[in-house]
């Protein structure tokens, strides 16, 4: 099989190498990759990943038998819809139904209409609707971009004035009553009909050390959790993801692809925080880690709609844990072109090599620690140690990734 993969982040990196490492994959093709990627990829093209004709052409050309699509702004931009209709199965949503990604609003609606539990949310294009939406609920207030905002579109704040000016900047938002619980991200593979979770995740949304700080696209993970009860994923897919996906159906909308569902575990129940449509970054970089059954063979059932008939998940009994290094002045204004060594080991989210064949940093997000142990203080401590190779001027990151839970002070509220 061989497949395409669209994206050059720290996930398609990660998901490229989850590819490679299936028997049943002879090529991975990933455009426009990156310089981690050109290492594990058989080969790498460039593409504007948000022409729809241009991915599906480039899918035709290099012969591919399945076309994973990494990020949202292609899914959003109906690349999945392009590729299918040459005839290549394609994992990723349609247009259409990207859009639980692509609007907060239509997602709430989506929600409302399948009685998913979420927080209460108004949809606001004025200022004075966002300030008798604040009001309502009181703070801490929450204030979502309704468009695609690559994970930073969200205001978490106890000042009513910094929450006001976010609405005004945003123009159309969502303002909705904060969920008070440790968060969950629960990936669920879907053909549509069936769906298969994998584990659960946490992830670190906080630039600082103690959830300090603005909110970045995510500064850490660390999977599977040992402080969730134990029917927690039976729960989320029987209350949350089955009404979802029929909700998308009747609706006309069917979703495949990957359906990331944020938590808050809160004391009344698990309620949706978001709904993306595509793997979490950095999550996905510590589940796949973990995952023993062969990806691409995974991934192509979900794309064929034959679901159904995969065989149970395989994972290893261990924990994984990845550390995110970002660039100097993450997340406001990320500087770039900083040279990097030592980098061997590392997963790639935001680099580039230069004509001398230095690296260089390219993103906010440069590079991923992912390591694997017995137990999470292993996988701590072997992640922090790949991480102390790297040298990046400015690089920022976190110490206390999963240091919480390996030191079993994150406790459920809901049981
Ligand atoms: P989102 O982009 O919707 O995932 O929001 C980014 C982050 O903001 C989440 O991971 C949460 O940490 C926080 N957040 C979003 N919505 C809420 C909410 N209703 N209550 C509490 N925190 C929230
Ligand atoms: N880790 C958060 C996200 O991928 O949106």
């Amino acid at each position: 099989m061989r497949v395409l993969v669209i994206g050059g982040g720290g996930r398609e990196h990660a998901l490229v190498l989850g590819l490679m490492r299936d028997p049943a994959v002879t090529a991975v093709i990933a455009a426009p990759g990156s310089p981690g990627i050109a290492e594990a990829a058989t080969e790498q093209r460039d593409v504007d990943i948000l022409s729809p004709d241009a991915v599906a052409g480039l899918a035709v050309e290099v012969e591919a038998d399945l076309v994973v699509v990494g990020p949202e702004a292609p899914l959003v931009a109906g690349v999945a819809d392009a590729v299918r209709a040459k005839g290549i199965p394609c994992f990723g949503p349609s247009g259409s139904a990207a859009r639980l990604e692509g609007s907060k609003d239509f997602a709430k609606q989506v929600m409302t209409a399948a009685k998913v539990p979420t927080a209460r949310a108004f949809t606001c294009s004025t200022p004075a609707e966002a300030a008798r939406a604040l009001d309502t609920f009181g703070a801490p207030y929450v204030v979502k971009n309704d468009g695609l905002a690559a994970g930073k579109g969200v205001v978490v704040t106890d000042d009513r004035a910094a929450a006001l000016a976010h609405a005004a900047e945003c123009g159309r938002v969502v303002i909705e009553e904060y969920l008070d619980g440790p968060e969950v991200s629960l990936f669920v593979v879907t053909d549509g009909v069936s769906a298969v979770p994998l584990l659960p995740a946490q992830d670190f949304k906080r630039i600082f050390d103690g959830d300090e700080g603005p909110n970045t696209g995510g500064m850490g993970a660390y999977a599977p959790l040992p402080w969730t009860p134990p029917n927690l994923v039976e729960h989320v897919m029987a209350t949350v993801a089955h009404p979802t996906l029929q909700q998308m159906r009747e609706a006309g909308t069917p979703f495949s692809g990957l359906l990331y569902i944020g938590l808050a575990i809160t004391v009344g129940g698990p309620k949706v925080i978001e709904f993306n449509a595509r793997f979490g970054d950095p999550e996905t970089q510590s589940v796949l880690a973990l995952l023993d059954t062969p990806l691409g063979g995974l991934l192509y059932a979900a794309a064929t709609g034959e679901l159904a008939g995969h065989p149970e998940l395989q994972w290893k009994d261990a924990f994984s844990v990845t550390v995110v290094l970002a660039s100097a002045g993450y997340p406001a204004s990320a500087r770039t072109g900083d040279e990097i060594t030592g980098a061997d080991g590392l997963i790639h989210a935001g680099t580039r090599r230069d004509a001398d064949g230095v690296l260089r940093s390219a993103g906010g997000r440069v590079l991923c620690a992912t390591a694997t142990g017995h137990d999470l203080h292993a996988a701590r401590a072997a992640a922090y140690e790949l991480l102390s190779h790297v040298d990046l001027p400015g690089g920022q990151y976190r110490t206390d990734i999963a240091l919480a839970a390996e030191e079993g002070r994150v406790v459920s509220p809901w049981r």
